[in-house]
């Protein structure tokens, strides 16, 4: 079974994955909890055009995601496929919806969906995740917990992603089980909707 999170930055949503980590395994489920960007190579570029140590137009930048994402799917030392093939219960903090919402801002979306249309392809999400927060709200908690701000924590960007969120989930459609959560309310009460989804999905597994 695999399991995405998605929303915006500070939405709460690598908590709640984490948290779900902790809970199955205490339930005896054999999981692995992983991210997006990863810490490959190629998250490690990602993550230096983030720092404005190297410079990257918006394709680029939509392009090394792709990349990121083919190698955290397909590699043979701890590829998420691998993981699945074990037997794991695959717990992922983003995926290519992240892609389509983030990129969908700078360049035209359905060039993103093209560009992610092979992981799409070897893998959907069993569910989906998606911690809602309003945009003010996620901003306020990025502000207090961390000193400096990444390339794409405005409040304005924010908006604009959790807008890209929406039209990608709709253009998404059929084959995809996306749930949406409400990320205002208390840390236990998500992970109390999150687990009861899932408990309810690993039954029908
Ligand atoms: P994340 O690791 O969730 O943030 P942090 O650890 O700093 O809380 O993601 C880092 C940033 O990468 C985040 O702003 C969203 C962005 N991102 C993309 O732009 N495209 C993508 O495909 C993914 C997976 C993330």
């Amino acid at each position: 079974m695999f399991i995405v999170f998605e929303g915006i930055d500070g939405s709460g949503k690598s908590t709640q994955a984490k948290l779900l980590y902790e809970y199955l395994r205490s339930e005896g489920y054999t999981c692995y909890l992983t991210s997006e960007p990863t810490d490959s190579i190629i998250g490690a570029t990602i993550r230096n055009v983030f720092n404005h140590r190297i410079q990257a137009d918006q394709h680029t930048i939509a392009a090394l995601f792709a990349a990121d994402r083919l190698d955290h799917l397909q590699n043979e030392v701890n590829g998420i496929l691998k993981k699945l093939n074990e037997g794991n219960v695959v717990i992922c903090d983003r995926y290519y919806f992240s892609s389509y919402a983030y990129h969908g801002v700078h360049v035209d979306m359905n060039w993103v969906i093209q560009m992610n249309s092979v992981a799409s392809q070897l893998l959907k999400a069993d569910l989906t995740f998606h911690i809602q927060m309003p945009p003010e709200a996620s901003l306020e908690r990025i502000r207090s917990g961390r000193s400096s701000t990444e390339l794409y924590e405005t409040l304005e960007n924010l908006k604009s992603v959790a807008e890209k969120y929406e039209e990608a989930y709709q253009k998404a459609g059929k084959g995809e089980n996306i749930h949406f959560i409400n990320g205002t309310m208390n840390i236990q009460n998500i992970q109390e909707q999150i687990r009861n989804i899932v408990k309810e999905k690993l039954t029908q597994k």
